[in-house]
This record gives structure tokens, C-alpha cells and sequence, in this order.
């Protein structure tokens, strides 16, 4: 038996009961049909962490409208009744092990790989995105240019947020995560090199999170209690390692204690280096949402390791720890921890030549 009893000690978001407080962190994995439809092989995957054990699954980013959220070819939707149908048969499955589902919802705003709805991607402000496209969900060279979002698109977008919570609802996942971070719609709003508007949605720390803020309230007063809603936020990005927020310490203040007052029943913090120091202070980004929101963290990054999200918790850094990487290697993880077993190292091939379930399962076959 472990000595992990920080992971291993129940606790609850909103009134939903979690076993643990290990998470499976949203991952696309680019297995769904070309028109966003959930598969069989997206069953049995969630179905396997559903039998690891572990307390809480997010669901990879799922796109919310038939328009322009859809990010890449092969990405579930969950914008019509196919999808919600399809949706259903894999929470059902999940539902087996009493293992709660959470829905990610993304709109993926300029970093847009593949859009069978559309041709051009919309974003904050026409500009040029920094990085890559990733060979690995498809992509391939520089994300073109998108067309600056306007006024009615914003308002339609937050309508199609809270159209997509509710189909969530219906397919009957136990909660909804907004996608708000990682360099995707939302957070391209709250990015300085991706948001140049002189409206009330650029400029200052408070317009920047103003459409954060306006998506949340949407989507919690569609749902009036009945799920849980967590919002995900990051500095971080898949296409800026390195981006952090310019105002350091107080734009993280101001950020987490706006969520404060809007009220998500979890925020959920994220980071593509490992839950490492920030501005040059002793503390991670966890730390400092525990500090500001004073609600229910999920940290993530790095925290496969159990001494780590141990500590993590037991130093009230956090409330919960997800793992990413960390659950492709190991899908029982939560068994493993528990019963001493050895923990396997992820390594990129599992997610190359494409980040498919497929893929990864033909890796385990060859490699294991
Ligand atoms: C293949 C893959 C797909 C991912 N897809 C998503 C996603 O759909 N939504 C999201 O918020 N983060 C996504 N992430 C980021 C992870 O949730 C996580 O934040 C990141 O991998 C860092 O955690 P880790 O160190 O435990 O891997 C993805 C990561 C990987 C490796």
C-alpha cells in the first residue's frame, strides 16, 4: 500500500464525490471521424483510464460549433446530436467504474490546423501567431493568417459555449472544463502578442479576461448548478513555451480573483514546462491561484511523479493533481501508485508520427 495519502483521500468539486485526487488532463488525441463524431477506439480508451482508477477524467478539447472552433482534423465536437449521441455511449462506458467525466470545451480561435466548416481561422486581432503548425495532430507549417473576430462573432461564439455545455449535459457528462489557456481562442485574448484590439477586449489586464469572464457566466447560467464548471488557464502555450503574464503576480491577482467572483467551481492551472517557479519568485502558478481564487485547484504539469503531486497537495498548493504525459505512459497510474508498481517514462514516439489512440497503442504493442 502507498504512502500517498494526500492523492488517495476523497474529496469533491462542487457536490460530485471524486475517489482520488488524480485527474487525467484533457489530450487530444485526434481519433474522432473527420466530422467530430466520438469512436469506438475513443470509448475504450476513456474506458481504460476509467479502469485505472483515477478520480476525475477530462476529456480532450472537444469543439463547440459548427463554424470556426473545430482546431484539427479528427477532434470530437460537440456541436450537434450525432456528437452528443456518439458522446454518450463513452460516459456511459466510463460510468461502468463510477468514474465522473468531465467535457473540455474548446474553440481554438487562430490556431486552427484543419476546419472542415470553415477555410480561415478568426482571432482576436489579424496577426500573425507565433510558432508552428504540430505535425503530430496533422499540421504542417505556419498557422496562417485568421481574420479579426467582431463584435457579433463574439457574442454568437459565447452563445455556441453555452449551446455546446448544455449538449455536454445531455450526452451526461458530470461537468464541463472551459478551455481558457494553452494558446487557443480565449487565451489569445488575454495574450499580448496575439490580442492588439483597442476595444473593450484589448488593452488592459481587465479587458483581456473580459471574454474568459463573459464565456463562464454564460455557460454557468446555462447550466444553473446542475454540473460542475472549471475554467483552465495558463501562461504558457503550444505555440510560447515561455509567454508569461506581463504584470507577473498582480494580473495573476486580478485574473484569479475575477474568477472568484464569477464563481467556477474549480479553476484548473496548466503549464507546458512542469509547475515550475514564476516570475522569478519562489512560487508556481498553482500557488499563486490557491492564494487569489481560494476555491478548488487542479495543478498540472510534471506531476506523474507522485512525490511531487504529493507534496504539491500536502503544501495546499493545490487541491488536485492532473497528469498528461504521464497518463498516455500510464493509464493505470493511479494503481500503479498505489500498489508500489513500476512507473513507465513517457517518451514522444507514443505520440508520433500522430497523436492518435492508434498510435500509442501500436507503440505499447511494439515496445512493451
Ligand atoms: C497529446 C497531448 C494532447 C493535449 N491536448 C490538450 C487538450 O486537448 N486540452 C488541453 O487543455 N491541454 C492539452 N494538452 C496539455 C495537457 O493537458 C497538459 O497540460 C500538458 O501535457 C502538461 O502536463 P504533463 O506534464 O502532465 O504532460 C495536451 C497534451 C498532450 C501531450
Amino acid at each position: 500500500m502507498s504512502n500517498f495519502s494526500q492523492l488517495f483521500t476523497e474529496t469533491k468539486i462542487s457536490t460530485l464525490k471524486l475517489r482520488n485526487r488524480l485527474v487525467v488532463a484533457p489530450m487530444t488525441r485526434v481519433s474522432a471521424t473527420p466530422n467530430g463524431i466520438p469512436t469506438e477506439i475513443m470509448r475504450e480508451h476513456y474506458e481504460d483510464y476509467a479502469k485505472g482508477g483515477w478520480g476525475l477524467i477530462i476529456t480532450e478539447g472537444t469543439y463547440i460549433d459548427e463554424q470556426y472552433s473545430q482546431g484539427y482534423r479528427n477532434q470530437p465536437g460537440i456541436a450537434n446530436k450525432r456528437h452528443i449521441d456518439s458522446w454518450r455511449k463513452i460516459v456511459e462506458a466510463v460510468h461502468e467504474t463510477n468514474t465522473p467525466i468531465f467535457l473540455q470545451l474548446i474553440h481554438a480561435g487562430g490556431l486552427i490546423q484543419e476546419n472542415i466548416y470553415n477555410k480561415y481561422a478568426i482571432a482576436p486581432s489579424k496577426t500573425e501567431l507565433l510558432g508552428k503548425m504540430l505535425p503530430h495532430y496533422y499540421g504542417e507549417g505556419k498557422f496562417p493568417i485568421p481574420m479579426e473576430i467582431t463584435k457579433h462573432q463574439i457574442l454568437e461564439t459565447i452563445k455556441n459555449f453555452s449551446s455546446a455545455a448544455k449538449n455536454a449535459m445531455e450526452a451526461g457528462f458530470d461537468g464541463v472544463e472551459i478551455h481558457g489557456a494553452n494558446g487557443y481562442l480565449l487565451d489569445q485574448f488575454l495574450t499580448l502578442f496575439s490580442n492588439q484590439r483597442d476595444d473593450e477586449y484589448g488593452g488592459n489586464i481587465e479587458n483581456r479576461i473580459r471574454f474568459h469572464c463573459e464565456v463562464l457566466e454564460s455557460i454557468l447560467d446555462t447550466v444553473k448548478g446542475k454540473i460542475p464548471v472549471g475554467m483552465r488557464i495558463s501562461q504558457t502555450k503550444v505555440n510560447n513555451f515561455e509567454y508569461e503574464w506581463p504584470g507577473g503576480e498582480q494580473d495573476a491577482a486580478f485574473i484569479f480573483k475575477k474568477m472568484k467572483s464569477i464563481g467556477p467551481n474549480y479553476l484548473h492551472i496548466s503549464t507546458h514546462k512542469g509547475l515550475e517557479p514564476v516570475w522569478q519568485t519562489e512560487n508556481n502558478l498553482s500557488f499563486y491561484a490557491k492564494k487569489y481564487f481560494e476555491g478548488k485547484v487542479i495543478a498540472c504539469g510534471g506531476l506523474h511523479v507522485p512525490e511531487k503531486a504529493e507534496n504539491l497537495l500536502k503544501n495546499k498548493e493545490a487541491d488536485l493533481a492532473a497528469v498528461g504525459k504521464g497518463a498516455i505512459a500510464n493509464p493505470n497510474l493511479p494503481k500503479d501508485i498505489q500498489l508500489g508498481r513500476s512507473i513507465n517514462e513517457f517518451v514522444p514516439e507514443m505520440i508520433r508520427p500522430l497523436a492518435t489512440i492508434e498510435n500509442t497503442r501500436n507503440w505499447r504493442k511494439s515496445s512493451i
